[in-house]
């Protein structure tokens, strides 16, 4: 199967976690657009959506379902996104679409995260895909430094402004062996908006996209979940 095909099967297998009448938290990627694709076919039974992206809302209102306010929201069931890298752990590197500020926002709603992803997303150890930081742009250059201190390599995403009107550096170089320790440190930096580390909002189950189906992958419930 071709990787396009393993998302496509993720994206489906992920309706079975989407309660009927309810709000569905709605990620952004190439992934999530799968799940979009599918969940037009059930938009009668759905609530709406909350969207991370301003690309996933338009794709969304496209299918004819509504994108609805997340601060009219007070909690979502489930929150489905992609990932670009995902640990034992159900811990994560996202954004490199560059919506992981609102990612964040949505996944903090939310109840549960289901991530979905092809198997090529799993990794022992976070930090080979270069992780996304999405920076006041004033600040860039003193967080490329804080990076420098401990071996990151932080690189400008040229011609990029977020949906924020921010801007995104790419940290290449890290081993992220503590990514909980790892994004509550870099979260302290003056002028970040929000780092791609997702260990506080982790994923609690993985559905990954391989030739032989659909594997789910349950993680523990993060500690300090509300
Ligand atoms: C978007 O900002 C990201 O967090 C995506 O979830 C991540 O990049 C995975 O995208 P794909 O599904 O396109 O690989």
């Amino acid at each position: 199967m071709t990787q396009d095909e393993l998302k496509v099967m993720v994206g489906q297998a992920a309706l079975a976690h989407v309660a009927p009448g309810s709000v569905v938290g709605v990620g952004t990627g190439s992934t999530v657009n799968c799940f979009i694709d599918a969940l037009a076919g059930i938009r009668d039974r759905i609530a709406g959506a909350v969207s991370s992206s301003e690309a996933s809302s338009q794709r969304l209102r496209a299918h004819g379902i509504a994108v609805l306010d997340s601060n009219a929201i007070e909690r979502i069931p489930v929150y489905i996104d992609g990932a670009d890298e995902i640990d034992p752990n159900g811990h994560m590197i996202k954004g490199g679409g560059a919506a992981l500020t609102r990612e964040k926002i949505v996944a903090d709603l939310a109840d549960r995260f289901i991530c979905i992803a092809d198997v090529s997303k799993r990794v022992a150890v976070l930090g080979r895909f270069p992780l996304p930081v999405e920076v006041i742009p004033m600040a860039a250059a003193q967080i490329a430094r804080h990076f420098a201190a401990i071996g990151g390599r932080a690189v400008l995403r040229a011609g990029v402004v977020t949906d924020n009107g921010c801007h995104l550096l790419d940290v290449h170089g890290l081993s992220i062996v503590d990514p909980r320790a790892m994004e509550q440190e870099i979260n302290q930096w003056p002028g970040v908006v929000t780092v791609g580390i997702f260990a506080r909002h982790k994923a609690s189950l993985c559905l990954f996209g391989t030739p032989d189906g659909v594997e789910e992958m349950r993680y523990s419930a993060r500690p300090d979940a509300t």
